[in-house]
Protein backbone atom coordinates (compact mmCIF):
# COMPACT_ATOMS: atom_id res chain seq x y z
CA UNK A 1 0.00 0.00 0.00
CA UNK A 2 1.28 3.57 -0.50
CA UNK A 3 0.80 6.10 1.83
CA UNK A 4 -0.63 9.20 -0.57
CA UNK A 5 -0.81 11.30 2.35
CA UNK A 6 3.32 11.51 2.49
CA UNK A 7 3.10 12.21 -0.89
CA UNK A 8 0.47 15.24 -0.48
CA UNK A 9 2.45 16.47 2.32
CA UNK A 10 5.23 16.65 0.14
CA UNK A 11 4.11 18.00 -2.58
CA UNK A 12 2.21 20.60 -0.68
CA UNK A 13 4.97 21.75 1.09
CA UNK A 14 7.00 22.23 -1.78
CA UNK A 15 4.76 24.24 -3.89
CA UNK A 16 2.37 25.77 -1.55
CA UNK A 17 3.90 29.46 -1.98
CA UNK A 18 4.15 29.05 -6.28
CA UNK A 19 1.65 31.63 -8.11
CA UNK A 20 2.89 30.71 -11.40
CA UNK A 21 -0.01 27.90 -12.33
CA UNK A 22 2.35 24.93 -11.02
CA UNK A 23 1.15 25.22 -7.31
CA UNK A 24 -0.41 22.09 -5.15
CA UNK A 25 -3.72 22.10 -7.23
CA UNK A 26 -2.35 21.90 -10.30
CA UNK A 27 -0.46 18.54 -9.37
CA UNK A 28 -3.66 17.18 -7.93
CA UNK A 29 -5.53 17.94 -11.37
CA UNK A 30 -2.81 16.36 -13.09
CA UNK A 31 -2.63 13.32 -11.11
CA UNK A 32 -6.73 13.35 -11.34
CA UNK A 33 -6.80 13.89 -15.00
CA UNK A 34 -4.18 11.44 -15.59
CA UNK A 35 -6.33 8.43 -13.58
CA UNK A 36 -9.02 9.37 -15.89
CA UNK A 37 -7.61 9.34 -19.32
CA UNK A 38 -6.29 6.31 -18.61
CA UNK A 39 -9.76 4.90 -16.62
CA UNK A 40 -11.23 5.87 -20.06
CA UNK A 41 -8.72 4.14 -22.24
CA UNK A 42 -8.90 0.55 -20.22
CA UNK A 43 -12.42 0.91 -20.62
CA UNK A 44 -11.91 1.36 -24.36
CA UNK A 45 -9.76 -1.47 -24.09
CA UNK A 46 -7.14 0.61 -25.61
CA UNK A 47 -4.60 -0.14 -22.94
CA UNK A 48 -4.89 -3.10 -20.13
CA UNK A 49 -5.87 -2.28 -16.66
CA UNK A 50 -3.37 -2.08 -13.88
CA UNK A 51 -3.90 -1.05 -10.68
CA UNK A 52 0.14 -0.60 -10.32
CA UNK A 53 -0.02 2.14 -13.16
CA UNK A 54 -2.66 3.88 -11.92
CA UNK A 55 -0.66 4.71 -8.56
CA UNK A 56 2.29 6.04 -10.35
CA UNK A 57 -0.03 8.11 -12.74
CA UNK A 58 -1.23 9.34 -9.33
CA UNK A 59 2.31 9.94 -7.34
CA UNK A 60 4.15 11.57 -10.65
CA UNK A 61 1.28 13.52 -11.42
CA UNK A 62 1.28 15.00 -7.59
CA UNK A 63 5.32 15.31 -7.24
CA UNK A 64 5.48 16.02 -11.51
CA UNK A 65 6.67 19.87 -10.51
CA UNK A 66 8.38 19.89 -7.25
CA UNK A 67 11.49 20.00 -8.94
CA UNK A 68 11.05 22.21 -11.80
CA UNK A 69 13.77 24.70 -12.53
CA UNK A 70 11.33 27.19 -12.54
CA UNK A 71 10.10 26.26 -8.97
CA UNK A 72 12.95 25.23 -7.16
CA UNK A 73 16.09 26.19 -6.42
CA UNK A 74 17.73 23.36 -6.16
CA UNK A 75 16.50 20.59 -8.53
CA UNK A 76 18.85 17.77 -7.41
CA UNK A 77 18.33 17.82 -3.68
CA UNK A 78 14.89 18.33 -4.13
CA UNK A 79 14.72 15.33 -6.27
CA UNK A 80 16.93 13.54 -3.76
CA UNK A 81 14.19 14.30 -1.20
CA UNK A 82 11.51 13.57 -2.84
CA UNK A 83 12.92 10.24 -3.50
CA UNK A 84 13.55 9.33 -0.04
CA UNK A 85 10.35 10.65 0.13
CA UNK A 86 8.67 7.86 -2.32
CA UNK A 87 10.62 4.96 -0.19
CA UNK A 88 9.06 6.46 3.13
CA UNK A 89 5.46 5.61 1.30
CA UNK A 90 5.73 2.71 0.25
CA UNK A 91 7.11 2.40 -2.99
CA UNK A 92 9.56 -0.33 -4.08
CA UNK A 93 12.74 0.68 -6.39
CA UNK A 94 10.96 -0.33 -9.32
CA UNK A 95 8.52 2.04 -8.91
CA UNK A 96 10.72 5.16 -7.32
CA UNK A 97 12.44 4.54 -11.02
CA UNK A 98 9.26 4.86 -12.86
CA UNK A 99 8.30 8.06 -11.04
CA UNK A 100 11.60 9.97 -11.38
CA UNK A 101 12.31 8.61 -15.14
CA UNK A 102 8.57 10.36 -15.64
CA UNK A 103 8.55 13.38 -13.93
CA UNK A 104 12.74 14.03 -15.31
CA UNK A 105 11.64 13.62 -18.64
CA UNK A 106 8.39 14.94 -19.11
CA UNK A 107 8.53 18.39 -19.51
CA UNK A 108 8.11 20.27 -22.98
CA UNK A 109 11.01 22.23 -22.37
CA UNK A 110 13.25 18.86 -22.39
CA UNK A 111 11.30 17.35 -25.68
CA UNK A 112 11.49 20.24 -27.99
CA UNK A 113 15.11 18.80 -29.68
CA UNK A 114 13.82 15.33 -29.08
CA UNK A 115 11.17 13.16 -27.73
CA UNK A 116 11.53 11.41 -25.07
CA UNK A 117 9.97 8.14 -24.11
CA UNK A 118 8.15 7.47 -21.45
CA UNK A 119 6.55 4.63 -19.17
CA UNK A 120 2.63 3.84 -19.65
CA UNK A 121 2.30 5.84 -16.60
CA UNK A 122 4.50 9.06 -17.49
CA UNK A 123 2.41 8.95 -21.24
CA UNK A 124 -0.71 9.49 -18.84
CA UNK A 125 1.20 12.15 -16.76
CA UNK A 126 2.78 14.02 -19.39
CA UNK A 127 -1.00 14.51 -21.58
CA UNK A 128 -2.71 15.57 -18.04
CA UNK A 129 0.24 17.74 -17.81
CA UNK A 130 0.47 19.56 -21.26
CA UNK A 131 -3.96 19.36 -21.06
CA UNK A 132 -3.44 21.56 -18.16
CA UNK A 133 -2.04 24.39 -20.89
CA UNK A 134 -5.23 24.20 -22.53
CA UNK A 135 -8.70 25.03 -21.97
CA UNK A 136 -9.68 27.55 -19.53
CA UNK A 137 -7.55 26.80 -16.99
CA UNK A 138 -4.68 26.80 -19.47
CA UNK A 139 -5.39 30.30 -20.73
CA UNK A 140 -5.44 31.68 -17.02
CA UNK A 141 -2.03 29.78 -16.90
CA UNK A 142 -0.82 31.25 -19.73
CA UNK A 143 -1.59 35.00 -18.80
CA UNK A 144 -0.39 34.28 -15.18
CA UNK A 145 2.85 32.68 -15.98
CA UNK A 146 3.64 34.94 -18.98
CA UNK A 147 2.75 38.00 -16.59
CA UNK A 148 5.19 37.24 -13.87
CA UNK A 149 8.07 36.72 -16.69
CA UNK A 150 7.47 40.40 -17.86
CA UNK A 151 5.86 39.49 -21.34
CA UNK A 152 3.36 41.39 -22.40
CA UNK A 153 -0.64 40.17 -23.43
CA UNK A 154 0.04 40.57 -27.18
CA UNK A 155 2.02 43.29 -29.85
CA UNK A 156 1.29 42.66 -32.93
CA UNK A 157 4.94 43.99 -34.05
CA UNK A 158 6.08 40.81 -32.53
CA UNK A 159 5.59 37.93 -34.32
CA UNK A 160 5.60 34.43 -33.23
CA UNK A 161 8.69 31.95 -34.08
CA UNK A 162 9.76 28.45 -34.40
CA UNK A 163 10.64 27.13 -31.16
CA UNK A 164 13.87 25.21 -31.55
CA UNK A 165 15.97 25.46 -28.56
CA UNK A 166 14.95 25.24 -24.66
CA UNK A 167 17.03 27.98 -24.21
CA UNK A 168 15.52 30.13 -27.15
CA UNK A 169 11.86 28.53 -25.76
CA UNK A 170 12.49 30.37 -21.90
CA UNK A 171 14.53 33.55 -23.01
CA UNK A 172 13.10 34.88 -26.55
CA UNK A 173 11.72 38.07 -26.24
CA UNK A 174 7.63 37.43 -27.05
CA UNK A 175 4.28 37.99 -26.09
CA UNK A 176 1.65 35.60 -24.39
CA UNK A 177 -0.32 35.54 -27.36
CA UNK A 178 2.12 34.44 -29.62
CA UNK A 179 2.34 31.54 -27.02
CA UNK A 180 -0.23 30.32 -28.16
CA UNK A 181 1.17 30.21 -31.72
CA UNK A 182 4.42 29.07 -30.13
CA UNK A 183 3.69 26.09 -28.27
CA UNK A 184 -0.05 25.62 -27.09
CA UNK A 185 -1.24 24.63 -30.93
CA UNK A 186 0.89 22.62 -31.25
CA UNK A 187 0.11 20.35 -28.04
CA UNK A 188 -2.58 18.56 -29.51
CA UNK A 189 -0.32 16.63 -32.22
CA UNK A 190 2.05 15.53 -29.01
CA UNK A 191 -0.39 13.77 -27.08
CA UNK A 192 0.42 10.45 -26.28
CA UNK A 193 -2.84 8.52 -25.13
CA UNK A 194 -6.52 7.98 -27.15
CA UNK A 195 -8.34 9.52 -24.44
CA UNK A 196 -5.49 12.87 -23.91
CA UNK A 197 -5.73 13.27 -27.61
CA UNK A 198 -9.43 13.40 -27.46
CA UNK A 199 -9.70 15.86 -24.88
CA UNK A 200 -6.70 18.05 -26.60
CA UNK A 201 -8.73 18.54 -29.37
CA UNK A 202 -11.75 19.57 -27.56
CA UNK A 203 -9.50 22.53 -25.20
CA UNK A 204 -7.58 23.56 -28.10
CA UNK A 205 -10.99 24.23 -30.20
CA UNK A 206 -11.93 25.77 -26.87
CA UNK A 207 -8.25 28.05 -27.33
CA UNK A 208 -8.81 28.85 -30.88
CA UNK A 209 -12.12 30.73 -30.50
CA UNK A 210 -10.59 32.26 -27.64
CA UNK A 211 -8.04 34.02 -29.68
CA UNK A 212 -10.41 34.40 -32.22
CA UNK A 213 -12.33 36.62 -30.24
CA UNK A 214 -9.18 38.64 -28.61
CA UNK A 215 -8.42 39.26 -32.23
CA UNK A 216 -12.26 40.72 -33.10
CA UNK A 217 -12.00 42.76 -29.71
CA UNK A 218 -8.56 44.49 -30.56
CA UNK A 219 -9.61 45.20 -34.42
CA UNK A 220 -12.65 46.50 -32.87
CA UNK A 221 -14.64 43.59 -35.71
CA UNK A 222 -16.75 42.61 -32.50
CA UNK A 223 -18.58 46.02 -32.24
CA UNK A 224 -21.41 46.21 -34.80
CA UNK A 225 -23.67 48.99 -33.74
CA UNK A 226 -26.71 48.13 -35.50
CA UNK A 227 -27.42 45.40 -33.93
P1 LIG B 1 6.49 22.21 -18.74
O1 LIG B 1 5.71 22.22 -17.41
O2 LIG B 1 6.13 21.05 -19.60
O3 LIG B 1 7.96 22.46 -18.55
P2 LIG B 1 6.13 24.90 -19.07
O4 LIG B 1 6.60 25.00 -17.68
O5 LIG B 1 6.88 25.57 -20.12
O6 LIG B 1 5.97 23.43 -19.52
O7 LIG B 1 4.64 25.40 -19.08
C1 LIG B 1 3.83 25.31 -17.97
C2 LIG B 1 2.73 26.35 -18.07
O8 LIG B 1 3.30 27.65 -18.21
C3 LIG B 1 1.81 26.14 -19.26
O9 LIG B 1 0.47 26.42 -18.92
C4 LIG B 1 2.35 27.11 -20.27
O10 LIG B 1 1.40 27.56 -21.20
C5 LIG B 1 2.84 28.24 -19.41
N1 LIG B 1 3.93 28.95 -20.08
C6 LIG B 1 5.19 28.52 -20.31
N2 LIG B 1 5.90 29.44 -21.02
C7 LIG B 1 5.06 30.47 -21.23
C8 LIG B 1 5.16 31.75 -21.89
N3 LIG B 1 6.30 32.13 -22.47
N4 LIG B 1 4.08 32.55 -21.91
C9 LIG B 1 2.93 32.18 -21.32
N5 LIG B 1 2.75 31.00 -20.68
C10 LIG B 1 3.79 30.16 -20.64
NI1 LIG C 1 2.96 20.69 -14.59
Amino acid sequence: MIAFDEIVRFAKSRLKDDTTGHDFWHGQRVARLGQRLYQADCEKQQVRPDPETRDLIHVAGLVHDTIDEKICSDPEATLEALKHTLEHAGLTSAQEADVVMTITHMSYSKNIKQRQSLSLSGKYVQDADRLEALGAIGIARAFTYGGRVGNKIYDPEIRPVKLVSHEQYRHHESTTLNHFDEKLFHLEALMNTSSGKHLAHERTLYLKAYVARFKEEWDGTDFNPDK
